[in-house]
């Protein structure tokens, strides 16, 4: 059967059909066309025009007519790039800790930080587990987010890794936003591996990157880069295995010092996420590298720390996507478009680069072809906001919610909380 939807007329359609992946962009570049309609046919964009005539069309075919208000704007489907939303338990004793001036060690010691979560996620069941993340998942997505990435490494064993890959693709059958799954698995070290950590590394290469492929339980991997954590030299063997069984590679890098980046580099890493501490050196690096470079604004506000160099980046020529990081521990918010307002007003950023860095640039750190723009053969993925201006979404801050979010041409949200 084929199923055809129209919504129209849009008074400001953003498209980002001509917008160049890498490199600084005026705001001319959001190039609203005015009075359009967007036609979709079985999930897929199908046509876009001008309305009179599609909407004749649209009626010709049937198809299910959604009318707009006199004044909106539509974006494709937002992209969160970077998020660890499968987990259990919480930290807020973490954030009135380190507010309260504790050092990260001093919370380590108390039983906080990362092993904490990891603790109560191993604890959690794959089921519990699935629905807590369908649940993060079904909240991001009446926000606009209509593909969310999402890490494991809160269960950093094979088995534990293993019980959160599956439950992310359980919680796939509970949501209609697409998860795309990352292993994370050498996130931080292992307390059964303390002073042994090439050995875990040893048994993640060996005994789980082989079953993540025959179970197509992810198709990227992720390390976390940081003193303390994993060095160059010790993801060497992960990232070569990863190469040869196609996977792609993401590194959480340059957090709180350098050094990861250009391991990113070095692999064609699909993308280099965090950069609180990039320098001119990784920043040029990265600006000449196919590699998107991707700011986590969320992480900053969490632990009230600065922002990643995200105006240099864009400046030097970097592809610039920016997602939320949400996790229970450096970044609970979990909220895309005020993080990215906020990343937009503290590093001088248009509303061109903050929103392709949501959407368009976001879908190639996640080498998605088919989303992140609206243009005929891309997901019907499409986001409403009740406005006749377009920079009043990152005016709001966030507080601008989406009136209506279609995923796949369906509609998934109907709100007037404006
Ligand atoms: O991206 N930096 C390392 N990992 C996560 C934090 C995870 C956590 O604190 O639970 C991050 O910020
Ligand atoms: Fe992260």
């Amino acid at each position: 059967m084929i199923n055809y939807t129209y919504i129209g007329p849009i008074s400001q359609l953003i498209t980002f059909e001509e917008t160049p992946l890498k490199g600084a962009l005026h705001d001319d570049g959001l190039a609203p066309k005015k009075n359009q309609g967007i036609l979709m046919k079985n999930g897929r964009i199908e046509a876009v025009d001008d309305h009179g005539a599609l909407f004749a069309k649209a009626e010709k075919l049937k198809a299910k007519i959604y009318g707009l208000p006199k004044k909106s704007t539509v974006l494709p489907g937002f992209i969160d790039s970077h998020t660890h939303i499968c987990f259990s338990g919480d930290r807020a004793l973490d954030y009135a800790r380190r507010n309260a001036g504790m050092t990260y060690l001093e919370i380590a010691e108390k039983g906080g930080g990362i092993w904490d979560t990891v603790t109560h996620t191993r604890n959690a069941g794959q089921q519990e587990l699935a629905q807590l993340t369908a649940q993060r998942a079904n909240l991001l997505l009446s926000r606009g987010i209509t593909t969310i990435e999402v890490k494991s490494g809160y269960g950093q064993s094979i088995e534990e890794e293993l019980k959160m890959l599956r439950a992310i693709a359980q919680a796939q059958k509970l949501t209609k936003a697409t998860l795309v799954p990352t292993c994370l698995a050498l996130h931080i070290i292992p307390r059964e591996f303390k002073g042994k950590a090439e050995k875990y590394v040893d048994t993640i290469v060996n005994n789980l990157l082989p079953i993540i492929k025959e179970e197509n339980l992810a198709a990227r991997v992720d390390a976390f880069i940081e003193q303390g954590s994993y060095t160059p030299l010790m993801v060497k063997p992960f990232f070569e295995k990863a190469r040869e069984s196609n996977l792609d590679i993401t590194v959480h890098a340059d957090q709180f010092t350098t050094g990861g980046s250009k391991v990113a580099i070095n692999y064609e890493a699909v993308s280099a996420d965090h950069l609180e501490a990039s320098g001119e050196v990784e920043i040029a690096l990265l600006a000449q590298s196919n590699t998107v470079a991707t700011a986590l604004p969320g992480a900053t506000l969490g632990l009230g720390c600065g922002f990643a160099p995200a105006r240099r980046l864009l400046d030097q020529g970097a592809c610039l996507a920016i997602a939320s990081d949400w996790n229970p521990g450096s970044a609970p918010m979990g909220d895309l478009l005020t993080q990215a307002s906020i990343l937009g007003a503290f590093e001088k950023l248009t509303s061109t680069e903050i929103l392709t860095g949501m959407t368009y640039r976001a879908a190639h750190a996640l080498r998605r072809e088919k989303i992140g723009r609206i243009r005929p053969g891309y997901a019907a993925d499409i986001v409403v906001f009740e406005t006749g201006n377009p920079h009043e979404v990152l005016y709001r801050q966030g507080q601008l919610r989406p009136s209506k979010v279609f995923k796949n041409g369906e509609l998934i949200q109907q709100a007037h909380d404006i």
